[in-house]
């Protein structure tokens, strides 16, 4: 059996995420493993809240909370809305694990052995108003590479350049917006990345068929300038992975932890072990998805993430395996995006623009959301969300093509044959026509979902949605009711059918509504349609069905109005 191993881009603790975020990875990534998991790939799919950091402390000294607090109840708040949006993770994991500080004190220490990393006395900014250091994002200024005003201490977001606050030109202090900064002596641990370059490099060569997006964005932190920098994996903060080796404490480092890139990524395979100790697994459970030593070797790992994530999981994350030494499993593909838009302007959490996720699923159920953002995912191009197209999307698709299509044929069906699946009549030219169509669309859909390839699998999908649509018209199974009631039967059978192998074809792009179809139909099998002749004979003459409630709703004129004035402004 094919074994698939799926990340996604673990969520920063601090706040809800909005729809940005949501297409940016855990959504598309639960695509994938829905689909896999369809194609009877044995699947783990692992996501986490991202807690560590400055990006947790900020946001905890702003709610007021005591930061382990805050993180407890976002981590709840973050969960209820994975699952309102049936995001299927087999593990929805906590970087602020004991999993996660075992395994990042142990690799630290395995880098350490390999002689990858250094101690080095650093000149740090510190800020006076505030008497501390300014790590990472307690920092912002002007980015020395491309100018933008607000790049962070750790990362720019502009140009995705991984920046020191040091290099920040203009900087200002997150916490009091002080410029009253200095340089001060401080101590740190060094990830020596630059010897591990020309290893990178050639591990980047070695990759099959990744998406421009990722590898050009890794070439360029590899080559670019004075290329591979060694990087700071500890900071003076309070919260995070204390620094240890292994067990052992790391004299000097007391009271420093790691920096929150550098335990993040390995949370992907914390969360499997946390999967396993919530499952009453063994370690050897977890192992086999993560140790090429202990059965990884046939394992298949896809990450998902945003664009400005590539340098830390095609540089950073690699050095932390490749460098320790040990067998671990490393990424065989990396799917990544580029962003969406909000109405003319970006999506911010800081700013508030835009929809997050539970006011996105205060208006509307998830299945919408689903199929719009993942049938416009900025795979090539950063892409736009707009109300009109949003409204024009859902309406088409979901409620005048497929929503259409199954109040038509099981409404119809009820009124001239009863709810089961009516008796008599055989397949013409017309249904062996439709069925060739659908078996060269399901062989092209396959393609396309196995090469990730998101935006052609929902064009597909829809393509295959509509074929439906184009047979029934023409077909008429109302008119030739009146002449040919038996041949009339035959078609309605075949259609009756097609919700069935609809609902299983499109029940990874939204869920809900192919439970729905599949329950109207009163059939729990949802096997994926090898054949497609077979597939379209699986519910039987006398089979009974019930007409399902209305699958989607039309977005009113007045929907869209109301919503775009509703989100116009900013949340606090
Ligand atoms: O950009 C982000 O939201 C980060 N929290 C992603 C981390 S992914 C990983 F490496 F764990
Ligand atoms: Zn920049």
């Amino acid at each position: 059996m094919t074994r698939t191993l799926i990340t996604s881009a673990i969520p920063y603790i601090n706040g809800i995420k909005h729809l940005g975020n949501l297409i940016g990875s855990q959504l598309p990534a639960d695509l994938y493993a829905r689909y896999a998991r369809a194609r009877g790939h044995e699947v783990m799919f692992i996501c986490a809240t991202d807690e560590h950091g400055t990006p947790a402390e900020l946001a905890a000294a702003k709610a007021g909370k005591p930061v382990d607090e805050y993180c407890a109840e976002m981590w709840q708040v973050q969960k209820d809305l994975a699952d309102g949006f049936r995001l299927s993770f087999d593990h929805f994991g906590r970087s602020s694990s004991a999993q996660n500080r075992r395994l990042t004190q142990h690799f630290a220490m395995k880098l350490d052995e390999a002689g990858l990393i250094e101690e080095r006395s650093s000149r740090q900014v510190y800020s006076v108003a505030d008497a501390r250091f300014l790590p990472d994002r307690y920092i912002e200024g002007t980015c020395p590479n491309c100018g933008f005003e607000d790049a962070r201490g750790d990362q720019c977001d502009n140009c995705t350049k991984q920046l020191d606050p040091t290099d920040l030109i203009s900087p200002r202090s997150t916490i009091s917006g002080s410029t009253e900064l200095e340089e001060r002596e401080t101590k740190h641990l060094y990830l020596r990345q630059s010897l591990l370059k020309d290893r990178l490099d050639q591990w980047i060569d070695a990759q099959d068929g990744w998406p421009v997006l990722t590898t050009s964005i890794a070439k360029k932190w590899l080559h670019d300038g004075d290329g591979l920098q060694d990087r700071g994996i500890t900071r003076d903060l309070d919260w995070g992975v204390p620094v240890a080796r292994g067990d052992d404490p790391w004299p000097g480092m007391e009271g420093k932890v790691f920096y929150v890139w550098f335990d993040a990524p390995i949370e992907y395979i914390a969360g499997t072990a946390e999967w396993a100790d919530a499952n009453g697994k063994a370690e050897a459970d977890w192992e086999r998805w993560w140790r090429t030593d202990k059965g990884a070797d046939d394992v298949r790992y896809v990450q998902f993430m945003g664009k400005d994530n590539v340098p830390f999981h095609t540089l950073s994350f690699p050095a932390t395996l490749l460098g320790s030494g040990e067998p671990w499993k490393t990424v065989d593909y990396l799917k990544s995006f580029n962003y969406l838009n909000y109405d003319g302007g970006q999506f911010s959490t800081s700013r508030g623009r835009g929809v997050f996720m539970d006011q996105a699923l205060d208006i509307l159920p998830a299945d919408y959301w689903r199929w719009w953002l993942l049938s416009h995912v900025p795979e090539s191009s950063d892409t736009e969300f707009t109300w009109d197209n949003f409204q024009a999307g859902v309406n088409k698709d979901l409620a005048d093509v497929l929503g259409n299509f199954v109040s038509r044929v099981t409404k119809f069906c009820r009124a001239k044959f009863g709810e089961v699946v009516p008796e008599g009549g055989t397949y013409g030219a017309q249904e062996q026509a439709l069925i060739e169509t659908l078996s060269t669309r399901l062989a092209a859909y396959q393609r396309h979902m196995d090469a990730i390839e998101i935006r052609k699998a929902a064009s597909e999908l829809r393509a295959i949605w509509v074929a439906g649509n184009e047979y029934l018209q023409e077909a008429a199974p109302w008119s030739t009711f009146k002449t040919d009631p038996e041949q009339a039967a035959a078609q309605v059978r075949l259609a009756l059918n097609l919700i069935r192998f609809y609902a299983v074809l499109s029940a990874p792009f939204i869920p809900d509504a192919a439970a729905a179809m599949l329950a109207g139909m009163q059939t729990d099998d949802d096997r994926w349609p090898d054949d497609v002749p077979a597939a379209l004979a699986t519910l039987a003459p006398g089979h009974a069905f019930t007409v399902p409630e209305v699958l989607f709703a039309k977005i009113t004129d007045d929907q869209r109005a109301e919503w775009e004035a509703q989100f116009a402004g900013t949340r606090d």
